[in-house]
């Protein structure tokens, strides 16, 4: 899994503290603006080698928590200083089609120099995030996403702290640079996308977390990164899953205790520090090698703030609308192929059928229902209010992060057995070979995409949309 030798490497490096970020509220009739633009940064551990090149919003990777309350409107100025055309998605929001933020389809691409207005509620509680949505094979690895937390109404009367942990993984060269000329790699593209070799929390590496003894925490995690499935655990300390990308779910613990993220898939945990002050937790990455630690959780040594530990954790409430009507339903079926190791031997592209080694040549070595990234015609249209059962049939050897825009969906099945936990989500892993049954109520009017979030399988072939209304 993980290349570990720049980890290694630095063994004995001086970690850095997390420093709090600045939460922009922007609820209400003050606009924001976020800039994106080229700028350095501290990825790489500080005795090894100074700042990289990167590309950030307001400055830093990941760009500034954007924090409003359900119901709250947002309102986002965006400026691009990039050298190439950009765009922001509201990714998991159910946002207005128009605000989507989903270059060359539901907005023109943001040239050098321009802006674009967002605008838009934020109409449910959750842990979201922002990402570009151009190019983001390329944009994303350089660093251009950051979160966006909705708050509740009525605050989680339990919970002592929020706090949000993006997680991404960086290839850098030895030097310390990101490794730009490996962007387009067909070895990544055709395999499991672009891996990294530096795991970062909040842009910084093996950073200190401050917790207190005795304080319940809410951690809000994000799953930044082009291609890597994450997963982690906090021994000692059993997370409460509270939400699954930004979905209520009834609060469980998790098998081994621990938290898999699939890319760009959230998970909100209740974790109690019930440790005693000047203790330390590893926040461990878990791969197919030991886990190591990403983060460490570090006790201050203030009193603890109670002496018992807490009871239950309540659930959050279900804001979103949504009602299946599964015996009448539309079915589709979307048949994903392609990738090393894989049985596709031809392919559409542009309308036309090609085989294998020009689409090597064209770099479109996945297919949906065998188009590799054909956008003239959608996936399937539905009048609004009607229910859509995919079933989604990955024929392929790798796991693939199945995003759909402006809805929630259920996860109904997998490999006809009722999938255990039957949560809504924006983003499902489908390992290989497997068979998942995904059910929505398309109730957002408009064009929506619907990809692989390992980006590298995006910009391949695996694309499609469709459309509401
Ligand atoms: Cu997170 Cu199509 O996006
Ligand atoms: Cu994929």
């Amino acid at each position: 899994m993980i290349d570990r030798r720049l980890l290694l490497k630095s063994a004995g490096a001086a970690a850095l503290t997390l420093a709090s970020r600045p939460a922009l509220a922007v609820g209400g009739a003050t606009p924001m603006t976020l800039r994106a633009a080229p700028a350095k940064a501290q990825i790489a551990p500080v005795r090894m080698t100074g700042p990289t090149d990167v590309w950030v919003y307001n400055g830093t990777t990941p760009g500034p928590e954007i924090r409003v309350t359900a119901g709250e409107r947002v309102r986002v100025r965006l400026e691009n200083s990039l050298p190439q055309p950009t765009a922001v998605h509201w990714h998991g929001i159910r946002i207005d089609n128009a605000m989507d933020g989903a270059a060359g389809l539901t907005q023109e691409p943001v040239g050098l120099g321009d802006g674009f207005d967002y605008d838009f509620v934020a109409p449910d509680a959750g842990t979201y995030w922002y990402h570009t949505h151009d190019r983001s094979w390329e944009q994303m690895a350089r660093g251009l996403y950051g979160p966006l937390v909705v708050e509740e109404i009525e605050p989680m009367a339990t919970v002592d702290r929020d706090l949000t942990l993006v997680l991404d993984d960086w290839r850098l060269t030895r030097d310390g640079s990101l490794d730009a000329g490996s962007f387009g790699a067909l070895m990544d593209w055709s395999h499991g996308g672009r891996l990294g070799n530096t795991l970062t929390v909040n842009g910084g590496f093996e950073p200190e977390i401050a917790v207190r003894a005795g304080e319940r925490v809410r951690l809000r995690l994000v799953n930044a990164a082009n291609a890597r499935i994450m997963a982690f655990d906090l021994p000692g300390h059993r997370p409460v899953l509270i939400a699954v990308d930004g979905h209520p779910v009834e609060p469980r613990r998790l098998e081994e205790d621990a938290v898999l993220l699939a890319p760009a898939q959230r998970a909100d945990v209740v974790v109690d520090f019930a440790d005693e002050s000047g203790a330390t937790v590893p926040f461990r990455f878990l791969g197919e090698q030991d886990p190591f630690p990403v983060a460490t959780f570090v006790y201050g040594s203030e009193a603890p703030l109670r002496r018992e530990v807490q009871g239950g954790v309540p659930a959050l409430s279900v804001t979103m609308p949504h009602t299946l009507h599964l015996d009448d339903a539309e079915e589709v079926r979307l048949s994903m192929t392609g990738g090393a190791m894989g049985s596709m031997d031809r392919a559409i592209v542009q309308g036309r059928e090609r085989d294998f080694r020009e689409l090597v040549s064209l770099r479109r070595v996945w297919a949906f229902n065998g188009v590799a990234g054909d956008m003239d015609e959608p996936l399937f249209r539905v009048p609004v209010g009607r229910t859509v059962k995919v079933v989604m049939e990955n024929d392929t050897m790798w796991p693939h992060a199945m995003h759909l825009h402006g809805h929630h969906f259920k996860v109904l099945e997998r490999d006809g057995v009722a999938d255990p936990t039957q949560d809504w989500r924006d983003t499902e892993l489908v390992a290989p070979r497997e068979r998942v049954t995904i059910a929505l109520d398309a109730n957002n009017p408009g064009k929506w995409l619907l990809h692989c979030h390992m980006l590298e399988h995006q910009a391949g072939g695996m694309i499609t949309w469709f459309e509401v209304g």
